[in-house]
């Protein structure tokens, strides 16, 4: 074959399309339920709006993004995430101005050109949250109760949160210089990704995937212990809302999280179900992006999770989606027959039943066995001779039993 779906992407086929569309259904069930409502922005942007929000210094801009330029020179990039164009989206179309808390979500698309593995992907979907307009700690609260419930509702328990407080711009500058410092100190032990970042992201330093330096950097101090009394008290309202909810949690000092854009709350869901990419969900508060951006400041907070993340779990546990098989298939035994089957068909489908029947003029056997192979709850049979009683033999697949209908009264029966 000349053509493969591009390394690190995926089709979802039909077998496992149900599955998807069933867990997206109670996403977005759970989102309406704590009242966000629908955004959809393109999935394309220009370049600078990632790079500013994202932070020029990540991972995801420095060496992740699709970024090209478009037949008229701009530069463009595929959507590594949906936070910066919600915010983009929230500035440009007003969407404060209606009301002082908008409440959104989205689920989609997103790009990072990473290296493959299991849990992770090239084109993955995302699904995710973002309160803009509120600086209250129960706001941060909220949006993690809400993906803890999206987990809940999908019989997922085995997972662990962890929060930190990233502080803002009066207590982090002074955290970093002193971490800056202590780091400086055991420098040329570190790992070369981590003495990069001493200078410009000491933070990152911490959260380091390399064993050595997480050993080397056990006593440093943590930003939790360097709080101001906002950003402290921000902090401790989280947690003993979390506690009031009955969520239980770990607070991590060392967590920084990937994207430049967090103050005050960050958290992560982990799963142990997952190998090495365990992240199912990340977020936390942004009070500074909006302005950033060159709208007017603006606290944030959301999350956003992986969707195969979320798919590889339920997969592990065997988790069955409701079945989207037909209601009835309707055979034709005799070449009298097959307008009216066609007929009916479409009219029990304008009718709200899913019917099927045979588009490729095969033997009754063959209908039969299509039938069963596309798990149909009914079978009937037509040909001239129930045409002309104007009864037919409505076979249940589902428990081997049958009865006789007239034909008129069908649709009733099978409801
Ligand atoms: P993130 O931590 O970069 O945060 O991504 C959130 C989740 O997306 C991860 O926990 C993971 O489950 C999934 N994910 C990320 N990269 C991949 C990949 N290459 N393959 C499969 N899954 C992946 C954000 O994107 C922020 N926008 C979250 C946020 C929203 N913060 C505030 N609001």
């Amino acid at each position: 074959m000349n053509y493969r779906a591009i390394k690190g992407t995926k089709d979802i086929l039909p077998s496992e399309s149900s599955r998807w569309q069933f867990v997206e259904q109670t996403i977005r069930d759970v989102f309406h339920r704590f009242n966000y409502k629908e955004i959809r922005t393109p999935i394309f942007e220009t370049t600078a709006l990632f790079a500013r929000s994202i932070g020029e210094l990540t991972d995801i801009v420095g060496k992740e993004m699709y970024t090209f330029q478009d037949r008229s020179g701009d530069s463009v990039t595929l959507r590594p995430e949906e936070t910066a164009s919600v915010m983009r989206s929230y500035i440009q179309n007003n969407l404060g101005e209606a009301q002082p808390l908008v409440k959104v979500y989205y689920i989609g698309p997103m790009f990072r050109q990473e290296r493959p593995q299991a849990g992770r992907l090239r084109q993955f979907h995302q699904f995710g949250a973002e309160a803009t307009g509120s600086p209250t700690a129960e706001t941060d609260a909220e949006i993690i109760a809400l993906a803890i419930e999206i987990y809940r509702r999908l019989g997922i328990t085995d997972y662990s949160l962890k929060i930190n407080s990233v502080g803002d711009e009066e207590c982090r500058p002074r955290y970093k210089e002193i971490l800056r410092n202590e780091l400086l100190k055991i420098a040329e032990k570190l790992s070369p990704e981590s003495q990069r970042r001493i200078e410009q992201n000491p933070m990152r330093v911490l959260d380091s995937k390399d064993e050595r330096d997480l050993e080397l950097t056990a006593a440093m101090p943590l930003i939790v212990d360097y709080l101001n009394e906002e950003c402290a008290a921000h902090f401790e309202k989280v947690k003993s809302l979390l506690t009031a909810y009955g969520i239980p949690f770990t607070v991590d000092g060392r967590l920084v999280r990937g994207l430049d854009y967090y103050t005050k709350t960050a958290f992560e869901i982990t799963s142990t179900e997952l190998g090495s990419q365990d992240a199912l969900a990340g977020g936390g508060r942004y009070d500074l992006l909006v302005k950033e951006l060159g709208g007017r400041s603006t606290p944030s907070v959301g999350f956003a999770a992986g969707m195969e993340r979320l798919m590889m779990i339920l997969e592990k546990k065997q988790f069955q989606a409701p079945q989207q098989n037909p209601k009835i298939f309707l055979a034709c035994a005799d070449e009298s027959a097959r307008e009216w089957v066609l007929r009916t068909t479409m009219h029990l489908r304008s009718n709200g039943i899913s019917a099927e029947c045979d588009l490729l003029s095969r033997s009754l056997k063959a209908q039969m066995k299509e039938a069963d192979r596309q798990n149909a709850k009914y079978v009937i049979v037509v040909g001239s001779k129930e045409l002309a009683n104007g009864k037919v033999l409505l076979k249940d697949l589902s428990n081997h039993t049958h009865q006789e209908v007239q034909l008129d009264t069908l649709q009733e029966l099978i409801q």
